[in-house]
């Protein structure tokens, strides 16, 4: 196989990505960070040099890493963290995927703060080639002007129970404006930042890969007069659906095809973000929030002025806090799901204050990480532990089984909607619905949409299905970051007892230091 060679080197730069100049955690001097690009099949190398000041881990979010497990970046779970002035590189290849994916930090909040960029894989015997004739990838983000360590430390402040903090702004493809006669005094804001053009030619086709980077946000995208014709989910094919608008979560992926066929002229990329989605907290829902929720970018075809649109309306009736309809996502070719799950978990998402600070509980209690001995350093790099001597807010499942499947119930018992990613899997969806208990008789066994980001809607169960083909530690979270620092993480363990012993690449183990005296300091 080809192997793609990359080096992200990340440092910390002052740039102004809505016109407000702060230190962003940067990629080779970039926000958003660098696209990784390889054709299906081929091997990813990625050489980290980290400039931060600061440790980090680097996750691809929805690759599988069948055998890679200690490539998956997850600090506390998969690896030890990667140290300032070193090099850590991973290197794993998407096997059968293809399609529109994402790197970012794993580390603390820190892709709020600019550790994010693309991973696209293409695939050269794509069954949509023919209906496009150029491609463009599209990151939404919310944007924090103040950085994320120190949002996460007033979320997390004793007493606390306010809102998720509020983005300043929302970027696409890393460019916004935010509101500079807000800025504090001293700080450098320049108003109307250039926003993100796309440029295109009348009479051709469009692939957009559009991303959901944010800390929290979801968005509702469309662009004016251009419908929608989406391709491909999360790594999926889908039979071709065309919608006018797309609601898109935190972690979630759509291809979509847009025809250039309207005047030569100038058209509103819209991301709205979705506010009565977000600023909840265990008792009250704010949606007359400051929040700037409209975000734009433009679409301009070729010989059109050099302008922006002019339109100034926008469409205020915002559409809910729900995935794309799962009903209308078919699989292109279609797969059936497991039909008898060998292993059933329920995971309860709650949240609690534990001396008086709110935290996001998973049955009861928040993931609290082990930075400096992951699990699979406990279970698989030398470790000798076995899962169930691991700590009980270690938040782990434990599933062992050959040629079997698993069934996850997702019970949200809060009024905040969560949207879930696995590691490791994608998964179907079996049925979702309002309440605490999940009915099978409308589970869909025959055809349901696959992906590995889902959202919970507030007060509601969802039940999704997976094949145990996979050993490894994987990650199951909220993707709203402040929630993830609150503690709303799991982690899977799949047959595990295969990788014990397996040739692991010495500088995985090097980077952790094996200190036997202190194995019981947690006791
Ligand atoms: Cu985008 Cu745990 O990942
Ligand atoms: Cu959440």
């Amino acid at each position: 196989p080809i192997t793609r060679e990359y080096t992200l080197t990340l440092a910390k730069t002052e740039l102004a990505p809505d016109g407000f100049s702060r230190q962003v955690w940067t990629s080779n001097g970039q926000y958003p960070g660098p696209m990784i690009r390889a054709n299906k099949g081929d091997q990813i190398v990625i050489h980290i040099q980290n400039n931060l000041g600061d440790f980090t881990t680097i996750h691809w979010h929805g690759i599988f890493q069948r055998g890679t497990t200690f490539y998956d970046g997850v600090a506390g779970q998969t690896q030890c963290l990667i140290a300032t002035g070193t090099t850590f590189t991973y290197n794993f290849t998407g096997g059968e995927q293809y399609g529109t994916y994402w790197w970012h930090s794993h580390f603390r909040s820190q892709y709020v703060d600019g550790l994010r960029g693309a991973l696209i894989i293409h695939d050269p015997k794509d069954p949509y080639l023919n209906d496009y004739d150029e491609e463009f990838v599209m990151t939404l983000s919310d944007w924090h002007h103040e950085e994320s360590e120190s949002l996460v430390k007033k979320r997390m402040a004793p007493g606390y129970d306010g809102f998720n903090p509020i983005p300043d702004s929302g970027l696409i493809s890393g460019r916004g404006r935010c509101d500079c006669s807000k800025a504090p005094q001293g700080s450098k804001c320049v108003p109307d930042n250039p926003l993100a053009v796309y440029v295109i030619e009348k009479g051709k086709r469009y692939r957009f890969r559009v991303i959901n980077t944010s800390a929290e946000a979801p968005f509702t995208f469309s662009i004016d007069q251009h419908p929608l014709r989406i391709i491909e989910v999360e790594g999926e094919n889908v039979k071709p659906i065309t919608m006018n608008k797309i609601n898109i979560a935190v972690g979630q992926r759509y291809s979509v095809i847009v025809n250039a066929d309207k005047e030569v002229n100038n058209f509103w990329i819209r991301a709205t973000i979705v506010k009565q989605c977000i600023h909840v907290t265990p008792e009250t829902i704010n949606v007359n929030s400051s929040l700037n929720y409209k975000v734009t970018g433009i679409l301009r075809y070729n010989g059109a002025p050099e302008t922006y649109p002019t339109t100034q309306e926008w469409d205020e009736k915002i559409l809910n806090c729900r995935d794309v309809d799962h009903n209308l996502l078919k699989l292109n070719p279609p797969r059936s799901p497991p039909v008898t799950p060998t292993d059933n978990f329920t995971l309860k998402i709650t949240f609690d204050h534990i001396n008086d600070v709110v935290h996001a509980l998973v049955n009861g209690s928040p993931f609290n990480p082990e930075i400096y001995d992951p699990t699979a350093n406990k279970l698989m790099y030398g470790g000798d532990e076995t899962p169930s001597m691991l700590d009980k807010d270690q938040n782990a499942f434990v599933y062992d089984t050959q040629n079997g499947s698993v069934e996850i119930s997702l019970i949200n018992d809060n009024i905040a909607t969560h949207p879930f990613h696995l590691h490791g899997h994608n998964f179907y969806i079996m049925a979702h619905g309002p309440g605490k208990v999940p009915d099978p008789s409308i589970f869909n066994l025959v055809d349901p949409a696959v992906r590995d980001t889902i959202t919970v809607a507030g007060k509601s169960w969802a039940v999704i299905r997976y094949n145990i083909d996979n050993p490894g530690v994987w990650a199951f979270h909220c993707h709203i970051e402040w929630h993830v620092e609150m503690g709303m993480v799991g982690q899977l363990i799949e047959r595990f007892s295969e990788l014990k012993g397996d040739p692991i690449p010495p500088q995985v183990r090097s980077i952790c230091t094996l200190d036997d005296d202190d194995d019981d300091d947690d006791d």
